[in-house]
């Protein structure tokens, strides 16, 4: 049977769980050889056994996309694999919430850090083997390979959000950077969009009672959304229901498709229909 990203190599920050880990598994049944990066390396590692284990390919790539060390070692990393980078998935991410008026410096870099500056490192360090790539393949005269770039961003960048002013400003950064380089690289065929997703069931939406945290600059980072609103945004959403972590990486996979050849440049909401 015919799979979508045949012979392709995708790296996908952030897919030891949630949206990420969803995105590694469906890219690899649809042939592509993933590099599984996460901060954690228990968790990607997991996500390359069971990509193994249903007969694909992976490797595990463990680092903080905020290192500034990281773009050239996870870039490095699939070359040395692989031998080649097709997609580049800008997913790892994650909120550190809380109301305009007490946001501290540090809260709001760290929300810039990981979803602006690391996503522009990336694909500055991926640029030799995408935008040089096809650069030299139509200088010889070859049709380029399908290459392109997906950031993840959220509605709350497109909204605002109360007690996310860093995360929303960061996550409309993305669709910026985002057209940007689409502008950019187009010349090259390669593509640039990103997806704008509303509610997902992962980590960062459970009920913050369960207690999840990230440790983000010596500090222990509370994740999760209040338990009694999260029935309150459901309602508001047309399809009645928050998405899965396979609903979202459906939506990854449409942009990386062939079936995405002529969209660049585009921020893809994903949100079964929330409009707030
Ligand atoms: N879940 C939602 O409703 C939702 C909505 C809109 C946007 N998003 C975005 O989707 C992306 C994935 O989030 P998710 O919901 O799957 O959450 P998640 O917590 O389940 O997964 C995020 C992964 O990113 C990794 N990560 C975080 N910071 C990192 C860093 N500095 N370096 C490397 N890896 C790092 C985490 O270890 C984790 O495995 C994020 O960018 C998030 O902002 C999520």
């Amino acid at each position: 049977m015919a799979v979508l990203l045949e012979n392709q190599t995708a790296i996908i920050t952030g897919a030891g769980r949630g949206i990420g880990a969803a995105t590694a598994k469906l890219f690899a049944s649809q042939g592509a050889r993933v590099v599984v990066s996460d901060l954690d390396a228990a968790p990607a590692e997991e996500v390359v056994a069971a990509i193994k284990a249903d007969g694909g390919e992976a490797i595990a790539h463990a680092g903080d996309v905020t290192d500034p060390a990281f773009p050239e070692a996870v870039v490095k990393a699939a070359i040395d694999a692989f031998g080649k980078l097709n997609i580049l998935v800008n997913n790892a991410g994650y909120t550190w919430d809380g109301m305009l008026h007490k946001m501290s410096d540090k809260q709001f870099m760290a929300m810039l850090e990981v979803h602006n500056m690391a996503p522009f490192r990336l694909a500055r360090a991926a640029a030799p083997h995408m935008r040089d790539a096809a650069k030299a393949e139509r200088g010889a005269g070859q049709s380029p390979e399908p290459r392109c770039i997906i950031n993840v961003s959220s509605v709350a960048g497109l909204n605002g959000n109360v007690g996310q002013i860093n995360y929303s400003t960061a996550k409309s950064g993305i669709a910026g950077m985002t057209k940007t380089i689409a502008k950019e690289w187009g010349a090259f065929g390669i593509r640039c969009n990103a997806v704008a997703f509303g509610m997902i069931e992962t980590r960062l939406t459970q009920d913050q009672e369960a207690g999840e945290k990230i440790t983000r600059a010596g500090e222990e980072v509370r994740l999760g959304i209040p338990g009694h609103m999260k029935g309150m945004i459901n309602m508001l959403i047309p399809l009645g229901r928050a998405g899965t972590p396979e609903d979202a990486a459906g939506a990854i996979l449409l942009l990386a498709s062939p079936y995405a050849s002529y969209i660049t440049g585009h921020v893809l909401e994903v949100t079964g229909g929330l409009q707030a």
